[in-house]
């Protein structure tokens, strides 16, 4: 099985990052697993590409749950977390930092999404294994350390509902803009 590549989706509120990842949810060639803390529906089926889970339990134990079901699986799975700063990743614990260090000779693929990848710090070790960074719509001051810390601080960033995608080398080479698709909108 060919190893997966994690991805982070960033950007300030109401640019368009849940359509974005709506748009990799539809378009991933396997079982896509979307997971939200909002709502309350709880779907997980074996047919690609479109499982859902809804959560307003404890997010951190449904995503446990997704992670064990989807290390039994022989295909590739995708596991979008929107919100992924109400996880165990902002204090740098949790299934989604397992996940990252672990998962990706497994053939899952995490898709985290978050306004302000700041509040990630405590795990930035894992989320250097996302090796491409999704920036949807314009940048906002409070950005700024971890655009530093990517070395981001110097590339042309999109406007809202555009989006660029980002390999975080040195120098960072940048792909895009792209518009978000309004038919998920
Ligand atoms: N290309 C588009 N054209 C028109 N409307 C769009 C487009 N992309 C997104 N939208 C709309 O913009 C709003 C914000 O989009 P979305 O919810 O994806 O933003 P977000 O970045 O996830 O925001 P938040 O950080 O608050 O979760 C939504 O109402 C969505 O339907
Ligand atoms: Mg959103």
């Amino acid at each position: 099985m060919v190893d997966a590549t994690h991805a982070l989706i960033a950007g300030s509120s109401g640019s368009g990052k849940t359509v974005l990842s709506r748009m990799m949810h539809t378009d991933f060639s396997g079982i896509s697993v979307f997971m939200t803390p909002k709502g309350s529906e709880s779907v997980l089926t074996d047919s690609p590409p479109a499982s859902i889970i809804r959560t307003n339990a404890d997010y951190d134990s449904d995503i446990k749950r997704v992670r064990d079901w989807a290390k039994a699986r022989s295909e590739k799975v995708q596991i979008i977390v929107d919100e992924c700063q109400m996880t165990g990743l902002s204090d740098g614990s949790g299934p989604v930092v397992d996940g990252l260090h672990l998962d990706r000779d497994d053939g899952i693929k995490w898709v985290l999404v978050t306004q302000s990848p700041q509040d990630l710090r405590a795990s930035y070790s894992a989320l250097q294994q996302c090796k491409r960074i999704y920036w949807v719509g314009p940048a906002r001051t409070f950005h700024s350390g971890f655009l530093r810390y990517y070395k981001l601080s110097d590339i042309d960033f999109p406007n809202r509902f555009e989006w660029i995608r980002i390999t975080p080398s040195l120098p960072p080479v940048v792909e895009g803009p792209f518009m978000t698709d309004e038919a998920l909108a």
